[in-house]
């Protein structure tokens, strides 16, 4: 399975914050915002992973991230040249899914909470049919809104509807069959002419093909929209982190766990590092003996 990270906008609305440099690569608590979705998808075992970014931010990402070989990853990166929408996505990675199951995450959602892995490991294990995962908000009709019966079973979705159905957004992750490229070419603009991702979505539930996972009590998705937003999602990462002693979105201590790499190699990686809270909690991580996934899994 391949992984898409969609982190082209133009982040205007945190300007000036965000005036020189891509809103995904500014700090939630203690790292970038790019390191929150690419956890997410490191969660759920995706190595191969693909950033869309615009042209002037790509140099800033790959100075960040590089080829990905520090996390045990392949990233590669690709230009958003408009915000056509959120489904352009699937025509610039085109090339790179060749026919593959595809997660795409978008860049400025962050997920935290208990299940999660089990969850991402569900969706990535289905052969066919499209995951979206709904979360309880108190103003749907900024998002992309899905509503379900008793049993689960989806029954409609609407992008930014004037009168939601449900309290439940669709958050910014997707998990897609290997026919998602030849659904998306058929996409056509919305009237306020952007390819979106419902009209996608909405395709795999005509087919009786949409599954969601309800992201439930305690579980947070963080949006990092606005000013507020932004400082109330380091907020929350700050005091996670602080009461439990333990990070969220460390990505050497989760390529560690997954297997990705050995205690060896991230060492010599992070061996030029400054000691700070971060690195030091890494080289506390990978001198224990890793946690492995499965076991997380198995535990459920
Ligand atoms: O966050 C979840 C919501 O994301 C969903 O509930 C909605 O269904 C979905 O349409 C989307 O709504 P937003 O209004 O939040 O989308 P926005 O246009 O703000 O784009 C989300 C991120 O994707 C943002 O960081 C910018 C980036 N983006 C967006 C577009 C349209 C791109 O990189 N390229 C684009 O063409």
């Amino acid at each position: 399975m391949k992984g898409i990270i969609l982190a082209a906008g133009a982040g205007s609305r945190l300007y000036p914050a965000s005036s020189a440099i891509s809103k995904i690569l500014l700090p939630v608590y203690d790292k970038p915002m790019i390191y929150y979705p690419l956890c997410t998808l490191m969660l759920a075992n995706i190595r191969d992973i693909q950033i869309i970014t615009t042209e002037r931010d790509q140099r800033n990402f790959v100075e960040v991230l590089g080829d990905g070989s520090c996390f045990g990853l392949n990233i590669s990166y690709a230009v958003q040249e408009v915000p056509k929408g959120i489904v352009d996505a699937f025509m610039i990675a085109e090339d790179f899914i060749r026919g593959d199951k595809c997660c795409l995450t978008l860049g400025d959602n962050i997920f935290h909470g208990m299940n999660f892995i089990h969850m991402l490991h569900r969706a990535a294990s289905r052969e066919t049919g499209a995951t979206v995962f709904g979360y309880l908000v108190r103003d749907p009709s900024r998002f992309g809104v899905v509503e379900f019966d008793e049993s689960g079973k989806v029954l409609s979705l609407e992008e930014k509807p004037e009168h939601p159905k449900s309290d439940y957004a669709v958050t910014g992750l997707y998990f897609y069959d290997s026919s998602v490229c030849d659904y998306a070419r058929v996409v056509r603009p919305s009237p306020r002419g952007e390819l979106e991702i419902t009209d996608l979505n909405k395709m795999y539930l005509a087919r009786g093909q949409l599954n969601v996972e309800i992201l439930g009590r305690g579980f947070a998705w963080l949006d990092t929209g606005t000013f507020d937003s932004l400082l109330q999602a380091s907020n929350f990462v700050q005091s996670m982190e602080l009461n439990t002693g333990v990070k969220i979105a460390c990505l050497e201590e989760v390529a560690y766990n997954n297997g990705f790499l050995t205690a060896d190699e991230i060492m010599n990686n992070i061996k030029n590092k400054k000691s700070n809270g971060y690195y030091d909690y890494v080289t506390n991580v990978i001198s224990r003996p890793r946690v492995p996934l499965e076991s997380k899994l198995r535990s459920r």
